[in-house]
């Protein structure tokens, strides 16, 4: 019997990973943050001292690194090769060297039956770029989850004063431009929505409200009660 999934793409700062959480933890489903694996790749490619334009040499490590997904006391915790790196991949700078990393095409292979493989009953939420398109395009129910810019860029700027790190608004917007664009032109796998994907545009809404929504979209196809 095939694993029912829901998959929720969109750009950086939209609130998928929050939105994700949210309905995996309603449904009792497992959850996959595709975006962590390619932080992974990357970070795992500087400990390793790879060169910056070694793509065989990531494409490797993306099928080899150890890679273990937890709870810690609080929150999430991402063990590669069985140090803690969860606070070390969601810096700015593991976030353009993923973007670097998932641009090419022998990275993105080496990570599909990663991905795959978090496919277990009762289900899976698949939150990322081309989980709708590329990975699970058998999915359910596929969301694209959007927001202005401005938006985006000031949500990430709160995580990250909250977070205690300073950051510049500005520059936070600058990155989030040009991230979006290289991960939108990008040959493979370019960031656009499903064909049959519901679009919600998060801007002015909360995230109760989009989780509400796909909760309610998800109740409609029988995926939960
Ligand atoms: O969602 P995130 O910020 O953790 O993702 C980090 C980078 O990885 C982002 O620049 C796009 C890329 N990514 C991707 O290409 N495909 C995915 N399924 C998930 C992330």
């Amino acid at each position: 019997m095939s694993v029912p999934i829901l998959t929720v793409d969109g750009p950086s700062g939209s609130g998928k990973g929050t939105l994700s959480r949210i309905v995996a933890h309603h449904a009792g489903w497992h959850l996959l943050d595709s975006g962590a694996l390619y932080r992974l790749v990357g970070l795992a490619g500087r400990k390793r001292g790879l060169g910056e334009d070694d793509i065989e040499g990531h494409a490797r490590l993306a099928v080899a690194m150890d890679v273990r997904f937890g709870v810690g006391q609080e929150a999430e915790l991402v063990l590669l090769d069985g140090q803690d790196v969860t606070d070390a991949i969601r810096t700015e700078e593991a976030g353009r060297d993923a973007s670097r990393v998932a641009a090419w095409p022998p990275v993105r292979a080496s990570l599909l039956e990663r991905q795959r493989a978090f496919a277990q009953p009762p289900g899976l939420v698949a939150d990322g770029r081309d989980m709708g398109t590329v990975v699970f395009p058998e999915a359910a129910l596929k969301v694209f989850l959007t927001a202005s810019a401005q938006v985006r860029a000031l949500r990430r700027y709160n995580q990250l004063k909250e977070k205690g790190s300073g950051a510049s608004l500005s520059a936070l917007s600058r990155e989030i431009a040009e991230r979006d664009a290289r991960d939108s032109t990008r040959a493979v796998a370019p960031l656009v929505p499903a064909r049959d994907a519901e679009v919600i545009d998060s801007t002015g809404l909360s995230i109760g409200e989009v989780a509400a929504c796909v909760i309610e979209l998800g109740r409609q196809r029988g995926l939960w009660t």
